[in-house]
């Protein structure tokens, strides 16, 4: 992984313009962003290229669909340790950046941000080396079409001592929460402990109305989750199973083109997040299933029509695709993340013939790419 990571930046050169000016003024230092120094056509270009590479064999990569190159994300996780609030420093744990706006993060969450940054001075940060210490993260989120803004401390003990941070950034923002976070790993999630207000953001993708609690996972750039499952929704047909289901999202903007939805996801959380959007918007024909995806494939005995997959970035385990091939079924719209997973995993859908193969600039200025596959089966 690490290798196909350094071959991208290699790459990068190629593409590197002199005389580009960074939007931001971190850029460099922040690990955030590795090319604000690239134009933004020449990222595209530098990601068809990429693509193209890791893909070579599998699939035809056409040009990458572009997106809003800045301003685009929804969420951004700031660190707070070592006496700065910020983001790492590129390649690093021990070194945080300490910056007061973020020029990919959407403009009303970077108002909330600049606003709390000097609320925060005086909170006991934490240190990430001895595991001491208070304040973890402040998580900015906020919902593209509505423009709701979620603001989320991360701490280390079961302690509320953020009142007055809190009252001063109340006002801008449709939810605040704590959440306690106290063990070893570095989690910008956590038990809610304290839902100060709100409780959960709203989304708003054509029509459709997903609230996204503290810990749910939604897609970072809305934008470019819009055009992805508007095309998923076109490629769906009869009873469908929808594995990774986060809060649900692509089974119920997908569900009125299907038969029967089924979503898998292992998180509790997004499960009732799920039902809950299921039920805000009247949808009666999916059902969530909270269980391990492995668990679910393993066990299965229905048909399904069509298969639809969004694996986190470290991919699916081998077995998982070998029970999908069991399963049969006519088609697999695969979303990834890892183009490298992706392509492992098609070589082992030797009975798939590739339809369509589509690449999203989910993440500009950052070496990450979103891809969409129709995988066919031969004979179906
Ligand atoms: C990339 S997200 C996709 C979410 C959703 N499809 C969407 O568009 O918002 C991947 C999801 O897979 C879930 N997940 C990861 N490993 C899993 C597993 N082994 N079994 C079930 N769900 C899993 C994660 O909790 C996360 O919600």
């Amino acid at each position: 992984m690490k290798k196909n990571k350094a071959r991208f930046l290699a790459l990068a050169e190629k593409y590197r313009d002199v005389g580009i000016a960074p939007a931001c003024e971190y850029f460099g230092r922040c690990g955030g962003c590795r090319f604000q120094d690239i134009a933004y056509d020449n990222q595209l270009l530098l990601k068809r290229e990429y693509l193209a590479e890791i893909l070579n064999g599998v699939c035809d990569v056409g040009a990458v669909r572009p997106s809003s190159p800045l301003h685009y994300r929804n969420r951004m996780d700031f660190v707070t340790a070592f006496g700065n609030i910020g983001l790492r420093k590129s390649g690093s744990h021990r070194h945080v950046v300490d910056i007061d706006s973020c020029a990919i993060m959407q403009q009303k969450s970077n108002d909330a941000f600049r606003a709390l940054r000097p609320l925060l001075a005086g909170i006991e940060d934490y240190n990430y080396l001895r595991h001491t210490g208070y304040l973890r993260y402040a998580v900015l989120r906020q919902a593209r079409f509505t423009g709701q803004v979620m603001v989320n401390f991360v701490i280390a003990e079961r302690e509320n001592r953020l009142r007055h941070v809190i009252s001063g950034i109340v006002d801008r923002a449709d939810s605040v929460s704590i959440l306690l976070s106290d063990g070893l790993a570095d989690l910008s999630f956590g038990e809610v402990i304290e839902d100060v207000k709100g409780g959960a953001i709203e989304e708003i993708f054509d029509g459709i109305r997903f609230a996204i609690a503290p810990n749910s996972f939604f897609q970072s750039n809305s934008e470019v989750a819009l055009e992805m499952y508007r095309r998923i929704r076109e490629e769906v047909s009869g009873n469908v199973l929808d594995l990774y289901s986060g809060v649900g999202s692509i089974s119920l903007f997908a569900a009125a083109r299907a038969d029967r939805m089924t979503g898998v996801e292992m998180l509790a959380e997004g499960v009732a997040m799920a039902n809950r959007n299921r039920e805000a918007n009247g949808i009666m024909n999916a059902d969530f299933i909270c269980a391990d995806v492995l668990d679910f494939v393993k066990h299965n005995e229905t048909r399904f029509d069509t298969v639809v997959l969004d694996p986190p970035r470290s991919g699916m385990n081998p077995r998982v695709v070998r029970y999908i091939r069991q399963m049969a079924p006519g088609k697999i719209v695969y979303m990834s993340c890892n183009p490298v997973t992706f392509r492992d995993d098609c070589a082992l859908l030797d009975e798939y013939a590739m339809q369509s193969f589509e690449a999203f600039d989910m993440f500009p200025q950052t070496p990450h790419i979103e891809t969409l596959a129709v995988l066919r089966r031969r004979g179906a």
